[in-house]
């Protein structure tokens, strides 16, 4: 330690039964205009750990084998290549440690980056888009709260035309939906907290949606199961169809699955499901869990039988 510094440590220690020192502290945390700023912050990073875990904890951005902690470069198979995800810790020349509010806000919401260029849809800005833009900035509060990684990112492996970058403009003409999550007040506060967080955060859709030959969502399917979800899992139809579906599980046992990862006949959740609820789902509360059933349940079934290739 430097002299300066252990000299004002030890000027500390000495005046610290005073009782004008215990003030003066008192009146530096109540008055200090940095101090509130400093608590605001610390609990938009604790809301936003909470939004991250509702998303299912970001985990293509974390390489599982080798990868730091959302360093990205994780290869995500698609029909149309491979695409590796990027860097989303605040390392300021390979992460996005040098994003302003609007630019992570327009990433989430348009799916374009701070350079103008357009996303692939693996990453599911076509779901974030319904997210409110405290809970967007709330989130970035906390990816901002971790340790920056140097990484640099990986070019996509993609196959032309879908994997020529301009082509997405014409994908996001005929795909995308950009816009917040919109209430429908005849349903419960119950209903539209879980809709939004299968729609928006959880991102439920964007792997239990099957898609057609241009990776457009079939809206029509909403949920009822993919064989080519990312990847190249297959993904079970969650509507309440009893046949092909989960229409035999109950509130409870939606709930149990999300926490645990165990299904009601005792068979348990494998692949990105398994990550998704370790790293995300398990970690919301009960009541959240129970919303997201009580969607789920309420939803039309469809009959569709997903089987694997
Ligand atoms: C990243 C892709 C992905 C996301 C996002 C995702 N799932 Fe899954 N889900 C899967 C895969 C893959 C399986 C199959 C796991 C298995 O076979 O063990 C699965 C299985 C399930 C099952 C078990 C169904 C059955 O019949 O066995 C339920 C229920 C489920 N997911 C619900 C959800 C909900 C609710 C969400 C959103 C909150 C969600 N999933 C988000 C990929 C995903």
């Amino acid at each position: 330690m430097e002299k300066g510094s252990r000299d004002f440590c030890r000027l500390l220690l000495m005046m610290r039964g005073k009782m004008w020192y215990r003030l003066f502290f008192l009146f530096v945390l109540l008055w200090s205009p940095a101090c509130p700023a400093l608590a605001q912050e610390a609990s938009a990073v604790q809301r936003g750990e909470y939004l991250f875990r509702a998303s299912g904890g970001c985990g293509c951005h974390t390489d599982p084998k080798k990868g730091a902690f959302l360093a990205g470069g994780r290869p995500l198979k698609t029909p149309f290549g491979v695409v590796y995800s990027t860097n989303i810790t605040p390392d300021p020349v390979t992460g996005i440690g040098r994003w302003s509010d609007a630019d992570f806000i327009r990433a989430m919401t348009e799916g374009k980056g701070p350079d103008g260029k357009h996303y692939f849809p693996v990453f599911p800005y076509t779901s974030f888009t319904r997210m409110t833009r405290q809970d967007l900035l709330d989130l970035k509060a906390y990816l901002f709260s971790v340790p920056p990684i140097r990484q640099e990112n990986r070019a996509p492996e993609l196959i032309p035309p879908l994997g020529w970058r301009p082509a997405l403009r014409g994908w996001k003409w005929l795909y995308f939906r950009p816009g917040p999550f919109q209430p429908d007040p005849r349903r419960s506060a119950e209903w539209n907290r879980g809709a939004y967080l299968v729609t928006a955060l959880g991102h439920c859709g964007e792997c239990h949606t099957p898609r057609n030959f241009l990776g457009g969502p079939k809206e029509e399917l909403f949920l009822a199961g993919s064989v080519d979800g990312p990847e190249g899992q297959l993904a079970p139809n969650i509507t309440p169809d009893e046949a092909t579906g989960i229409g035999t599980w109950s509130i409870p046992d939606i709930v149990w699955f999300l926490q645990t990862g165990f299904k009601p006949d005792g068979d348990d959740a494998q692949g990105l499901m398994a990550e998704m609820i370790e790293q995300g789902y398990r970690h919301l509360s009960e009541a959240d869990l129970t919303a997201i059933a009580v969607y789920l349940r309420s939803l039309p079934p469809i009959r569709h039988k997903v089987l694997a290739k």
